[in-house]
């Protein structure tokens, strides 16, 4: 009888040998005359258990890792291909409570089918969000993208329904879809999560967002450091086409729709989403004035959705199970499903999906386990590089836009750096301002001055300059970024180096004030 067995194909698996792993299950299979099929999907995001390897038995997938090439002819010993008991074994997969504890709506998917396989898609779910969408209407799909509550996951929170209905009213010959996959935050993998282990949900939520806007060409901006993304997403575009998912009818209803891959040249600030439009035209990626909203004028002077991955790729369940069903979970204003990327030194890391509302030391210390290195957390960097850094005190903010932005923070793509306590803020302060200076478009002052001259101001307090003083004058000059920039390049600069100086003083030479005591 032939065995089945399942090793992620994702570049994060890869990254730590999950090809080495296939390689030898090949190889001690055939040498001990096993029928093993392996299938290579996406990853289920638990990063600390990769290269996990999963078998299918008739109680279901049971799951072991992290394995190691030179594992496999032991746990074929044990009885891996029934899923028997070893040192490796994390029990049937669905009952980890790593991925028990979770609400995998966008990435239900993911680690589960055969990324390539629309036959695969189709059987656990897939198409039938645009399906409904094109029985409904274009009124009616708005309506429950509306009724969603779902706002962007690229970092900004905006409502997707409005941006479509803006989209969808203006009067043009031709519209785009253009989805933000430059995913340059550091610490996240979500997109690159999507795109690798079950692309056909981008591409169908590419489709809902032309049908109900009226586009029939989407673009997806990816950023070059993602060549396993590209190749995969590449391939599934192909198959959709094959398979009526694109082109001319898709899904038979008449309408067209069809999707560009396009690559990035390496640079953080066209993940910005005018600066994407401008390097997708083939320009230099230089972030463009507001007004016009992309909206209404946007890919090549025509109405423009800019979309993240996730949040497309959030829509193929709003339309098949309804706007509600996803707005019922969430928290305050963030409704659905966020997807936590949880990195840096930690012992757990990896793609946690969840309701918004979960509180941020949950997330650090119960989801996480701590610290990788043992030692005590000191700071958790929220929402990339442009994101504060969050003492522990602060650990019971709910994660949720409105609560981030309440203590001078964001959520941004969701991804989570966490430090122990050997981390010092002062560096972390200059790596922040020297990142803004490298990244910096250079349109606006602040942001392509102000940058280098707060590296000087931290490298001054680095030499023994007043702290009281040159702090002052980073303050005041944090405070001319924050209002002076023209995007937040430059207007978010200044939370990584502010929530350093506010909540870690003493890295910076300074006096613990009393309000900042016990942070
Ligand atoms: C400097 C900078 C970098 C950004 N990088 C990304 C990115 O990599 N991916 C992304 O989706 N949004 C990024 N954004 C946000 C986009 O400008 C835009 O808000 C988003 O793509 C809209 O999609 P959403 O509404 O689905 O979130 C960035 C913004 C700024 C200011
Ligand atoms: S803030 Fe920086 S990145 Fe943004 S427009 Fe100004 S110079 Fe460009």
């Amino acid at each position: 009888m032939t065995a089945r067995v399942f090793v992620a194909r994702d570049a994060g698996a890869i990254s730590v040998g999950a090809d080495e792993v296939a390689a030898e299950l090949v190889a001690s299979g055939r040498r001990r005359g096993l029928d093993i099929d392996i299938m290579r999907t996406g990853s289920r995001g638990l990063y600390w258990a990769e290269p996990m390897i999963e078998v299918a038995t008739a109680a279901g997938r049971v799951a072991y890792g992290p394995v190691a090439a030179k594992d496999i002819d032991g746990l074929l010993d044990a009885g891996l291909l029934d899923g028997k008991d070893h040192s490796l074994s994390l029990g049937p997969t669905e009952e980890i409570p790593w991925l028990k504890r979770q609400t995998r709506l966008t990435f239900a998917r993911c680690g589960v089918v055969d990324p390539l396989s629309l036959s695969d898609y189709r059987a656990h779910g897939g198409g039938k969000g645009l399906e409904r969408a094109l029985s409904l209407g274009t009124e009616a799909t708005l309506a429950e993208v509306e009724a969603s509550g779902l706002r962007g996951r690229g970092g900004a929170g905006f409502p997707t329904g409005r941006k479509w209905r803006t989209v969808a009213e203006a009067r043009a010959a031709q519209k785009y879809i253009a989805c933000n996959a430059d995913e340059g935050d550091s610490g996240t993998f979500a997109d690159r999560m999507i795109m690798e282990g079950d692309p056909f949900v981008l591409i169908e939520g590419m489709a809902i967002a032309g049908f109900a806007v009226g586009a029939d060409k989407g673009y997806v901006y990816l950023r070059s450091e993602y060549p396993h993304a590209a190749a995969t997403f590449e391939s599934a575009l192909a198959e959709a086409r094959k398979g009526g998912l694109l082109g001319d009818s898709i899904a038979g209803s008449g309408v067209t729709f069809d999707i560009e891959l396009r690559i990035g040249a390496g640079s953080y600030v066209c993940g910005e989403e005018t600066a994407m439009l401008e390097s997708l035209e083939g320009k230099r990626g230089q972030v463009r004035a507001r007004p016009p909203l992309p909206a209404h004028k946007g890919l090549f002077g025509q109405p423009t959705v800019v979309n993240n991955v996730v949040s497309l790729a959030s829509t193929p369940f709003v339309l098949a199970e309804g706007g509600s069903a996803f707005a019922d979970v969430g928290f305050g204003r963030s409704r659905g499903t966020i997807p936590i990327q949880i990195a840096g030194n930690v012992r757990y890391g990896g793609l946690f999906e969840t309701g918004f509302g979960i509180s941020l030391g949950e997330i650090v210390d119960e989801i996480g386990g701590g610290t990788r290195s043992g030692r005590p957390v000191r700071a958790v960097q929220v929402g990339g590089p442009l994101g504060a850094y969050i003492p522990r005190s602060l650990f019971d903010t709910p994660y949720d836009f409105e609560a981030f932005t309440a203590i001078d923070g964001l959520i941004g793509h969701g991804g989570i750096v966490v430090f122990d306590d050997t981390v010092d803020m002062r560096q972390q302060a200059r790596f922040a301002l020297e990142f803004c200076a490298l990244e910096s478009c250079g349109k606006c002052t602040p942001c392509r001055i102000g940058s280098t001259r707060g590296v000087e101001l931290v490298d001054r307090l680095a030499g023994g300059a007043d702290a009281a003083e040159t702090v002052a004058i980073l303050e005041d000059l944090c405070q001319t970024l924050k209002y002076g920039s023209l995007c937040a390049l430059g207007g978010f600069t200044p939370y990584p180096v502010m929530s350093a100086v506010r909540y870690f003083p003493e890295d910076f030479g300074m006096e613990r004030q009393p309000a900042a005591a016990g942070q």
